[in-house]
């Protein structure tokens, strides 16, 4: 379904890291870390939003936009990671990847939502994720977590096993009374073809739901599960960088992430939502989809 690279595709050169090494930091140390850069490149996104938006390029689509925006925030979050872990390995969105030997990768998406900060809506998110194991959504384990809207200032935070937390409240999903009275969340591919399928499948869910939402910023649509500004959400072909922080915020909160037909979430298909839900939602998704 989805024409992304595989994820291994991103590293072409083999691990030379050891699995069970993990570079000795707790996860509450690396949460840490992720926040106060995510915070830190959040001020920096947004103080160039304030001085105005330069597009830098297109990317799969001439609607898929790069800002230099991106670019340098993405630069600033991998500088600092690799100052403090120089180890661990990354994968961003704008730069590409680097293996590590610690056996942790960091995952980032410097600018979640960049069609909102192109047009000034102030939705949108920088994300960070740290993985063990192979980053492939398929196989990692998240093990902290940090999205924040620098707009609103808003910081959701996960560390595995650890809860989920809206700044100091813990975030615990809502579970609807039924389909019919869920508000699911959304959101469409930047490739025109697989928009017209998008469109069609919310077209068949949208009689058996409260309403539909597309926000524009994948890593804020899974938190909104967490915090039951949304009952669920479901999207085909994010990217690892989008849901690699959120899917653990959301879980956290309560929340099952999973694929289709019984599929482990991942870049071809992702649904959010508390366990009845799912189950519900995920059945109206296999027929629709096909
Ligand atoms: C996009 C946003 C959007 C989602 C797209 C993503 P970007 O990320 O998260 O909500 O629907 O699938 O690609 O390009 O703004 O980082
Ligand atoms: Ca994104
Ligand atoms: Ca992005």
């Amino acid at each position: 379904m989805s024409d992304a690279p595989s994820v291994a595709s991103y590293f072409a050169r083999p691990s030379t890291g050891s699995p069970g090494s993990l570079g000795g930091m707790p996860h509450d140390d690396l949460l840490t870390l992720a926040r106060d850069i995510a915070v830190e490149a959040g001020a920096l996104a947004h103080r160039r939003r304030i001085e105005g938006v330069e597009i830098a390029d297109h990317k799969s689509s001439p609607v898929d936009v790069v800002t230099l925006a991106d670019r340098e925030t993405e630069n600033l979050i991998r500088s600092m990671l690799s100052d403090a872990r120089p180890d661990d390995g990354f994968l961003g969105e704008e730069g590409g990847a680097e293996r590590g030997t610690s056996g942790l990768t960091w995952v980032v998406d410097p600018i979640d939502g960049t069609v909102n900060y192109l047009y000034g809506i102030p939705h949108w998110a920088v994300s960070i994720a740290v993985v063990e194991g192979e980053p492939d959504p398929l196989t990692w384990r998240a093990l902290a977590g940090c999205v924040t809207n620098p707009v609103t200032r808003e910081i959701y935070t996960a560390t595995d096993a650890g809860g989920a937390f809206s700044g100091n409240q813990q975030l615990r999903v809502t579970e609807p009374a039924s389909l019919d009275q869920s508000l699911i969340g959304t959101g469409f591919s930047y490739d025109a073809d697989t928009r017209a399928v998008q469109g069609a499948v919310v077209a068949g869910l949208l009689p058996s739901v409260r309403d539909i939402r597309r926000f524009g910023t994948a890593s804020l649509d899974l938190c909104a599960v967490a915090t039951g500004r949304l009952n669920g959400y479901f999207e085909r072909g994010l990217k690892p960088w989008d849901h690699a922080a959120a899917a653990l915020v959301a879980r956290e909160a309560g929340a099952v992430v999973a694929g289709l037909g019984g599929a482990p979430a991942s870049d071809e298909f992702l649904i959010a939502a508390p366990a009845e839900l799912l189950s519900v939602l995920e059945r109206e998704l296999s027929k629709l989809v096909g």
